[in-house]
């Protein structure tokens, strides 16, 4: 095959700005036991449910019901989360009724084993309550607790007795282990209650609680806009365990967390509303906000009823971009955010055009956000590639999930599409190639995408955005194969279909050049561009290639 290019400076077509980023899930423990450094699971307890007793999955019991017995109640200081965990120690310091060594009480193995590192700073802070004096000990240990890795006391004073109390301390690792658990345990006969505990290593990506590899992994890919958080995360089985934004802001301590009955576990929230727009700003990416509008997987707000939904999402405007001194910008900056984030792009729903309400639904927030946010680019969940949208939107989503060899025909899938200046433009919001092809990942996935991405790149005068999907997974909880970034407590690695986007990362912006490819073959597609780089403003020119079932 010949492939001729013509490189002159006025036959270049730029390409948007925003071709190529990132789309975060919260799915397959993407956010919690991944990016998000929290290393305590279910830190409030509240994950085995609002009515008492309940089960305080992952914690266990550190010694037997004649030493201890733990339960939880409704004794919490916050509002929102009520649930504590009572422990009440039966045995003693004293001989005759003496407790095992190393005491007795609760410890928690994190996300499948938590990564402690040698000469690492980790903060921990919870709350404690006691009618009597008392005394705890912190540790980090092994999986079987035999092994110490860092120690430390709490000892409540009589002055704090009764009263609900923030410790805060640190502890340093004094040894390595990619399977430890954090203990609290004590030898002095009593009753104690614990609440909200938190144990996040000091040494996170600008201190700002993400996972620093993982966050790298995002980085390199270079992306110019993070859609979150989901998916049908943000639908939910059921409109009750939906993302909410105002749960998922403010304190952590007072966050509620939620169950996500799609992908079936339970998030602190930690990687909260706020967080997800401060990611995008560390990642210098566009955040693209998609939020629910009152349809779920099973249930629907009907259209009568949505505009407490609707003013539910400008309060969420307003807290990315509302003034440091209005309702919602003001919660913002107590967060530690005074200046406005960036938020231009919002979906509105995820793959919810067939639903009955949607239309109905789309309507008024379009029609609402607009009205308030002119600016704000609003994308619809009904395809418009075939055929005119019936309603107003800026962009509409486009997802694929399919084999590779129809992965790589879809190089067309665009040609044909309305190129009338009035249409909305295409966002890929999710492609990969799945099944047997794909496996948890293959070349053979990534070199379809690759040409997938290519027929993108010819069509960018009305495909305006594309992102992979899903984005991470944890591999101890596989909810979903393929992924672009696999990992675990302290590994990681991309999948091919990772470094196929690498491969594309300086698409944004960059010049895309005429080409013609002289070939008997219809699995040979290519692209040129040429693209000049920021740091040293030298200019180069990438040709990319794809043939299905072999490397070029
Ligand atoms: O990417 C996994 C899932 O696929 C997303 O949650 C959903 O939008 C799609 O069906």
């Amino acid at each position: 095959a010949t492939l001729l290019i013509d490189g002159s400076p006025q036959s270049g077509r730029k390409m948007p700005d925003k071709l190529f980023g990132i789309f975060f899930e919260e799915i397959n423990h993407a956010g919690a036991g991944g990016l998000w450094a929290e290393l305590v699971s279910n830190r409030g307890f509240e994950a085995g449910g609002q009515t008492t007793p309940s089960n305080i999955d992952p914690w266990s019991v550190i010694g037997n019901e004649t030493y201890v017995t733990v339960q939880t109640d409704r004794s919490s200081c916050f509002n929102r989360n009520k649930i504590a965990l009572r422990m009440e120690v039966l045995c003693d310091d004293e001989e005759s009724n003496a407790c095992p060594a190393g005491g007795v009480g609760i410890y928690n193995p994190g996300f499948w084993g938590m990564n402690i590192e040698e000469g690492k700073a980790y903060n921990l802070a919870l709350y404690v309550k006691s009618m009597e004096p008392i005394d705890i000990s912190v540790s980090l240990t092994s999986a079987d607790g035999l092994q110490s890795l860092a120690t430390a006391n709490i000892a409540l004073a009589t002055l704090e007795l009764s009263n609900w109390t923030k410790v805060e301390l640190q502890l340093e690792a004094k040894g390595s282990n990619t399977n430890s658990r954090l203990q609290l345990t004590t030898t002095k006969k009593g009753v104690i209650w614990f609440d909200q505990v938190s144990l996040m290593p000091v040494d996170t990506y600008k201190g700002h609680g993400f996972r620093k590899e993982l966050f790298s992994m995002l980085a390199d890919l270079k992306p110019s806009f993070l859609r979150f958080p989901g998916g049908c995360f943000v639908e939910g089985e059921w409109l009750r365990n939906a993302f909410r934004w105002t749960a998922t802001i403010g304190p952590w301590e007072e966050r509620p967390g939620h169950f996500g009955d799609v992908w079936m576990y339970w998030t602190d929230d930690g990687l909260g509303y706020f967080e997800f727009l401060q990611l995008a700003e560390d990642l210098g990416a566009s955040p693209v906000w998609v939020v629910n509008n009152g349809v779920s997987h099973n249930d629907q707000v009907d259209t009568s009823s949505i505009l407490p939904f609707v003013q539910d999402v400008l309060d969420s405007i307003e807290f990315a971009r509302g003034e440091p001194t209005s309702k919602w910008g003001s919660v913002r900056a107590a967060m530690g955010h005074p200046a406005p984030f960036e938020l231009k792009y919002m979906a509105i729903g995820n793959e919810d055009c067939g639903k009955k309400n949607y239309r109905g639904n789309y309507l008024k927030f379009y029609y609402t956000i607009k009205a308030a946010y002119p600016d704000i680019e609003l994308i619809s969940n009904c395809d418009g590639s075939s055929t005119r949208l019936d309603h107003p939107a800026d962009m509409y989503d486009f997802h694929i999930y399919t084999t590779a060899n129809d992965m790589f025909s879809k190089v067309h899938r665009f040609d044909h599409t309305s190129r009338d200046a009035n249409s909305p433009k295409a966002f890929v919001s999710e492609y990969a190639v799945t099944g047997n092809d794909a496996g948890t990942g293959s070349l053979l996935a990534a070199l379809a995408e690759a040409g997938f991405l290519i027929g993108l790149e010819l069509n960018s005068d009305i495909v305006e955005m594309a992102s992979y999907a899903p984005l991470f997974v944890n591999a101890n909880d596989r909810r979903w194969n393929p992924d672009a970034i696999v990992f675990n407590s302290w590994q990681h690695y991309g999948t091919p279909s990772y470094w196929m986007q690498h491969f594309f990362k300086e698409s944004n912006g960059a010049m895309l050049h005429p080409s013609v490819l002289q070939t008997n073959s219809s699995s040979l597609i290519a692209s040129a561009i040429i693209w000049t780089s920021k740091e040293d403003s030298s200019t180069f020119l990438k040709l990319r290639l794809s043939i299905l079932g072999a490397i070029t």
